[in-house]
C-alpha cells in the first residue's frame, strides 16, 4: 500500500494547502425583492427570513448587506395586479417603481453591483414570461418588448441586464437595442440554461407571478437534456452575452460543469427559491446543520464551475464567515 491518499489530510494546515475550490462572499449576487409601498416588509411564506421589502425599506436593507461585505445584487419586482397588462406595458413606463428603485440604490451605492431581471411575468396579466396569444406563448413579438425594458433599466443605471424570459433571440436583440441607445457598457448575464423547474414555487409565490393557464415547457429547458445546454450557450455567445446561467443549480451541476468546460464566459449558478427552502425546512426540523449545509451547497456549485452563485444564503453567508 505506497498510496495513502488519507496523508493528504493529516493536518489541517495540509488540507488547506491543496484546497482547490474556494468561497468568499464575493461570488455571491444577493437576491431582494422589492415592492411599491412605504415602510413595510413582508416575509415570503414558503423563504423564511426572505422578505418583500419596500422601496424605501430596501435602501436600509441594501446599506446593512454591504457592511457585512455583500456587494452584488439583483433585484426583483413585485407589481401589483392593477398594474399588469398583456403587453407589460408597465415594465418600460415612466412611473414604474422598480426603474426608480434602481435609481436610488444606484446613487446611494455606485460601487455594488446591481442586476435586473427580464421577463413579461411580474408585469402580465398571463403570468408568463413572454407575450401570450391563444395560449402560444409568442417568441418574435416578444423581443421588442424585452429590449424596450432592458433599455429602460440601463437607462436607470442598471450595471447587469438579466434575461429570464428564455427567448430565442433575447440576447442578440437586446444587445443591438443597448448598443444603439448608448448603453454599450451595460452588461448581459443570460439565463442560458433555465429549466422548467419545480424548485420555482417559492419564487412565484413571493411575486404573485405564477401562470395563470398552462405551464412554461414552451420556453424553458426539459430537465432530461443536457445537450441543448450546450446549443444555448453557443447562441448566447454568438449574440453578445457577457455571462452565462445555469438555473436551478443543485440538481444541476453537471450542466455548470459543461458549460464551464466548453465556453469561456464566467458561469452563473442560479441556487433557485425552492433550493433554499428545502435546506431551511430541514435546519428547522433540526435534520441539517444550516451553517455547514448551506456552506457545503455553495462550495459545489463553485467546485462545479460556477464563476459566482445567485443565492438567497448570500446574507447569512457574508454573516457566518466575517
Ligand atoms: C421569471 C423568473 C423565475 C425565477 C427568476 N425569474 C421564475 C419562473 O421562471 O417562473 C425563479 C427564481 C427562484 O426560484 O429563485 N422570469
Amino acid at each position: 500500500m505506497y498510496t495513502r491518499p488519507r496523508r493528504n489530510r493529516k493536518s489541517s494546515a495540509i488540507r488547506n494547502m491543496i484546497e482547490e475550490s474556494h468561497l468568499s462572499v464575493n461570488h455571491l449576487i444577493y437576491p431582494l425583492f422589492v415592492t411599491d409601498e412605504e415602510n413595510k416588509k413582508t416575509e415570503i411564506s414558503s423563504m423564511p427570513n426572505i422578505f418583500r421589502w419596500s422601496k424605501d425599506l430596501i435602501i436600509k436593507e441594501v446599506e446593512e448587506c454591504v457592511k457585512l461585505g455583500v456587494q452584488n445584487f439583483v433585484l426583483f419586482p413585485v407589481v401589483q395586479e392593477v398594474k399588469k397588462d398583456k403587453v407589460a406595458t408597465y415594465s418600460y413606463a415612466d412611473d414604474n417603481f422598480y426603474l426608480e428603485v434602481i435609481k436610488n440604490l444606484k446613487r446611494e451605492f455606485p460601487s455594488i453591483t446591481l442586476m435586473s431581471d427580464v421577463a413579461l411575468d411580474p408585469y402580465s396579466t398571463d403570468g408568463h414570461d413572454g407575450l401570450v396569444e391563444n395560449g402560444e406563448i409568442l417568441n418574435d413579438e416578444t423581443l421588442p418588448i424585452l429590449a424596450k425594458m432592458s433599455v429602460a433599466q440601463a437607462q436607470a443605471g442598471i450595471d447587469i441586464i438579466g434575461p429570464s424570459d428564455m427567448m430565442d433571440g433575447r440576447i442578440g436583440f437586446i444587445r443591438e437595442m443597448l448598443d444603439e441607445s448608448g448603453y454599450s457598457n451595460t452588461s448581459i448575464m443570460s439565463y442560458t440554461a433555465k429549466y422548467a423547474s419545480a424548485f420555482y414555487g417559492p419564487f412565484r409565490d413571493a411575486l404573485d407571478s405564477a401562470p395563470k393557464a398552462g405551464d412554461k415547457k414552451t420556453y424553458q429547458m426539459n430537465p432530461a437534456n443536457k445537450k441543448e445546454a450546450i446549443l444555448e450557450a453557443m447562441l448566447d455567445v454568438e449574440e453578445g452575452a457577457d455571462f452565462l446561467m445555469v438555473k436551478p443549480a443543485l440538481a444541476y451541476l453537471d450542466i455548470i460543469h459543461i458549460l464551464n468546460e466548453n465556453f469561456t464566459l464566467p458561469v452563473t449558478a442560479y441556487n433557485v427559491s425552492g433550493e433554499y427552502a428545502m435546506l431551511c425546512a430541514a435546519a428547522q426540523k433540526g435534520w441539517l446543520n444550516y451553517e455547514s449545509s448551506v456552506q457545503e451547497t455553495l462550495l459545489s456549485m463553485r467546485r462545479a464551475g460556477a464563476s459566482s452563485i445567485l443565492t438567497y444564503f448570500a446574507k447569512d453567508f457574508a454573516k457566518m464567515t466575517k
